[in-house]
Formats: C-alpha cells, structure tokens, sequence
C-alpha cells in the first residue's frame, strides 16, 4: 500500500494546497468530544503532529478549544451541584472556577504540550489574556454565561509571527474582570473572522453534515453558505446538526471564506482535508 511512488504522489497532490494556503491563517476548532472520544491510542498527538505540519509548510495554524466533557466530569467528581434552566448549566461561581480551572489547568495545557512534543512552539492563552475575547452576560439567569463582543488579535498576530502556534482556551472576559463560559464554536468563528483566516476548521464527533441525519453515506462533501442556509430552513440540516451549521454560517457572515466540518475522530483529518482534492469532510464556501 505505501510503496515510494505513492508516497510521492500524495506530496505532489498537496502542493498546490501547500503553495495557496502558505502564509495563510487557519483556525482549528479542537472539540472537546473529539478529544475524548476516539478510536486510536494517542488522539491529541496525532492532531498535534497536523498542527505541526500544517505550521511547518507554512501556514498560521491558530487552536480554539472547549472541553464541555472534561468540565461536566470534574463537576460529578468534585460534587459541584448546578442549577439546569431549559436544559442548560446555570454557570455560577463553583461552576466558573471549574470551568477556569479544566479549560486552562487542564485541557489547555495537554495540547500545549502535545504540539511541544511534535517540536512546534505552542503558546496557551485564554480569551481572559490581553483582553483577548470580551463579552457581555447573555442572561443573567444563566449565570457567567457570555456572547462575544469583540477579539482582540495583537498578541495572537505577535505569537504568529513569530512562528508559534497561540492555543486559546475558550473564557471570555467583560469590562470588569469578570470571566464568563463562552460557546467555543462561536469563539473559534469570532476568532477566525477577526484573525481574517483564510479557513476555520470545525474537528467534531461527526464526520461531516448529512443529507440524512441517519444516514452516514449521505455525507455532504461541499456547498455554498446560500445552500446550507437552505438546507436549514427546509428542515434537511436537523437534530444535533443544527447548532454546528449556525456556527459555519456565522463564520462566513464573519468574513471566513471556508469552513470545514470534520471528524476529529479520524487520524490526521486536518490534513487529509486540507491537502487533498477531495476532502473528507463537508466544506462550506462563501460561494
Ligand atoms: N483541500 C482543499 C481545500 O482545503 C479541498 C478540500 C475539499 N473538501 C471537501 N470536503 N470537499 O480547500
């Protein structure tokens, strides 16, 4: 199967991929489910080993992460008892000192030093540095709960530069100091649109959107922002699908040209989309 001459055509595939998107931005949104769930021993080494090669040839890789799974287990562990209004976690301080301390104590940290161990140079941050990610409180029966207002890229465009890789934990910040839950999907849009990337990568548990939620042959594997939105309003987009088509909707109306929705579950996804013809997930155009 890999014999040298195949070796070198999937190089020559990539090329011109490589020669487009070099000196380029690209925001990978890391999903907290695709961090947990998958089927090959060491996950985030093997994402780690894409970010570093997508930095290597050239391109500005820029990692978003959550971590809704590692936050609800350490809640259970810890005994932190919240309030659930329609569904949701009413974010309160026991909460928000979790949620603080999981996203930047813990996950931030672990794909920090995965990239380091793929010899790239991550640098973690939280939206709470430099003011990086403001918002303001979504709902005050909600709790620390916030909507960005703004991205603040000085720092990010700084650490580029100079050839790091930023990892933004997903906290955001108000004018008083105050640290708010964010939703990553819409910080990873924010982020990309206010960085002016050329792609935002979504890695979620799913490999793509569906014509047919049961379905998983009915992956859709391009289209343009106009069809999705039609394919929203048709009813076609549905179930848990809903939430991650918004998101790509919301990045292109925020100045993204593509994004892409990917299984963060299958090994090295991030490149096999990027620079391959066909692609493995679903990409969606500005159009
Ligand atoms: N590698 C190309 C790109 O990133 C094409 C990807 C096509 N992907 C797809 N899901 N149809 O622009």
């Amino acid at each position: 199967m890999s014999s040298a001459p195949n070796t070198a055509q999937v190089l020559v595939e990539a090329l011109p991929y490589i020669q487009r998107f070099a000196g380029q931005t690209v925001v990978v949104k890391y999903g907290g489910n695709a961090l947990s769930g998958t089927e090959h021993a060491d996950p985030l080494d093997v994402f780690a080993q894409d970010i570093v090669m997508l930095r290597a040839v050239g391109i500005r890789p820029v990692v978003v992460h959550g971590g809704g799974p590692q936050i609800n287990a350490m809640l259970d562990r810890l005994g932190v008892k919240s309030d659930f209004r329609d569904g949701r976690r009413v974010t309160d301080d026991a909460t928000m000192q979790v949620v603080r301390m999981v996203l930047t104590g813990e996950v931030n940290p672990s794909i920090v030093s995965a990239i380091t161990s793929c010899g790239g140079r991550a640098v973690g941050l939280s939206g709470a540095d430099d003011g990086m990610i403001s918002v303001v409180q979504r709902d005050p029966s909600l709790g620390f709960v916030g909507d960005v207002t703004g991205v603040r890229t000085a720092v990010l465009e700084q650490l580029l530069d100079d050839g790091c890789i930023p990892v933004i934990a997903t906290i955001g910040v108000d004018a008083a100091g105050q640290t708010y839950n964010i939703n990553a999907d819409s910080v990873a849009a924010a982020v990309a649109g206010a960085l002016g990337a050329a792609k935002l990568l979504y890695l979620t548990d799913i490999e793509g959107l569906r014509r047919d939620v049961n379905d998983a042959t009915s992956l859709i594997s391009k289209l343009s922002a106009a069809e999705l939105r039609a394919l929203l309003d048709d009813g076609t987009i549905a179930g848990g699908m809903i939430p991650k088509a918004e998101s790509c909707l919301e990045a292109v109306e925020l100045g993204v040209p593509a994004v892409h929705i990917l299984d963060g579950r299958v090994a090295h996804v991030t490149i096999i989309e990027l620079f391959t013809d066909a692609g493995i997930g679903t990409m969606v155009e500005k159009g």
